[in-house]
């Protein structure tokens, strides 16, 4: 059975939980692979509406088992935040599984983050201030803190030590800030390790056995490509891997037994905090993609950057992870519009290019070559099959998966978990 990947395609916040849900109880393991507090989905459950940062989603389906994987940065006290608000609703969190591997925020590094930024000023990424790139730093310098150290106290204070020996330094001397105590920082790590333990294992061969069994495991990506530390619009990304490659650095699984990859894109286009957009829109139509498709973060409650569809980053994206399948989401936005522009290539100083642009500065002064397809007026949000939808919107998800490079295999009409039209199973 298969290892299946689901990848943000764009900036972020494209609707992942519409796959999520409708691949539900035939998953046995969901796996969080990459980034951490800073993602934001909202799950909705009957009457219930989740709100989840860091867990994976499938710790509301009863027969899944959720698995926070090695590429993943743990604030621990988020998690049991998480884990005790779900408890007191009544869901069984008792299988969740963590890395041994995964690193630990320390909350010298969600300070470090937040005064980071503001000495940035306007180079600043806009980053979700939860201490992410900071930890993904410690661990590529090697000076991380990572889940299995909270089960030894002499190795963790030999770490912490370690780390602060440069933290201080960059605290004090460049921001102007108190040190961090070591005492302190160990005592507060320390906080939840008993009630952590029994969660920890080599999780990795945990989902390769299940994978042995042929059991599904579906990997569900935080952020999305164009957010990607290699593939995204660096500098203005998040510090993990959000694309299908590190679906696999990230929980262990070869990229060989990746049987499919799930791209999720929305009908037009979303981007939360500062970097280049090149079809954002700052008229009335872009506010009206706002109020209409209730672009604001789950996170941070930040109000979304809003744009139109564009097709280059779908390709970008296509190809970076090897998508085999797109989701298409929030058609309905699109309801009521005369025209729906997609941007099908971008314009740099007078050079058409009909790929993502090779140097970042070209990306920030790429213009965006739109093709106008016409609009529909009826209410799209009771169609369940393709033939439902009217034809300029058929047409227009035709245009849209011809120039993405994968298969459209559903498309979302609506909030609800209904609301979705299936051309082709994801599993
Ligand atoms: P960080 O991940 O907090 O370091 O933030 C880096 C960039 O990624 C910022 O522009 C954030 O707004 C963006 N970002 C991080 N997580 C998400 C997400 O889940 N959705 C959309 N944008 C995100």
């Amino acid at each position: 059975m298969p290892a299946i990947a689901i990848i943000g395609a764009q900036w972020g916040d494209e609707g992942k939980g519409k796959a999520t849900d409708l691949l539900g109880s035939r998953v046995d393991y969901v796996v969080k692979f990459n980034g951490g507090n800073n993602a934001g989905h909202t799950v909705v459950i009957g009457d219930e509406k989740y709100a989840l940062h860091l867990l994976p989603s499938g710790i509301l389906s009863a027969n899944c088992t959720p698995v926070i994987g090695n590429g993943v940065v743990i604030d621990v006290d988020v998690l049991f935040e998480e884990l005790d608000a779900l408890e007191a609703r009544g869901v069984d969190v008792g299988k969740l599984k963590v890395s041994a591997s995964a690193h630990v925020i320390a909350s010298y590094n969600r300070s470090v983050d937040k005064v980071a930024e503001r000495f940035l000023g306007s180079r600043r990424i806009g980053t979700t201030g939860r201490g992410i790139g900071p930890t993904y730093a410690d661990k590529m310098n090697r000076i991380g803190i990572r889940v299995q150290d909270l089960f030894d106290e002499k190795i963790l204070r030999a770490k912490v030590e370690g780390a602060l020996e440069l933290k201080s330094q960059i605290l004090t001397k460049i921001y102007n800030r108190r040190a961090p105590d070591v005492d302190a920082v160990v005592e507060e790590l320390l906080a939840h390790a008993e009630r952590l333990r029994p969660m920890v294992c080599d999780t990795g061969l945990l989902l390769n056995q299940a994978l042995d069994r042929d059991e599904t495991v579906l990997l569900e990506g935080g952020q999305a490509t164009l957010l990607d530390v290699d593939h995204g619009t660096y500098p203005f990304v998040t510090s993990s891997s959000a694309t299908s490659g590190g679906a696999c650095t990230g929980s262990g699984i070869p990229p060989r037994r990746l049987d499919r990859v799930i791209g999720i894109v929305k009908a037009y286009t979303t981007r939360v905090g500062e970097g280049p957009f090149p079809t954002e829109l700052f008229d009335d139509f872009g506010a009206h993609l706002s109020k209409v498709g209730a672009e604001f973060g789950v996170t941070t409650g930040r109000a979304r950057r809003c744009g139109w569809f564009d097709a280059v980053i779908a390709r970008y994206a296509a190809r970076v992870n090897g998508v085999t399948d797109f989701v298409l989401t929030k058609l309905d936005v699109l309801t009521g519009l005369e025209q729906v522009p997609v941007c099908v290539a971008y314009e740099v100083d007078g050079v058409r290019h009909d790929e993502m642009p090779v140097n970042q500065t070209d990306f920030h002064h790429a213009k965006p070559v739109y093709e106008y397809f016409p609009g529909w007026w009826e209410d799209i949000s009771e169609a369940r099959t393709f033939e439902d939808l009217p034809k300029n919107a058929q047409d227009y998800v035709l245009a849209v998966e011809k120039m993405s490079g994968a298969r459209i295999s559903v498309v979302g009409v609506g909030p609800s978990r209904a609301a979705t039209i299936v051309r082709h199973d994801l599993l």
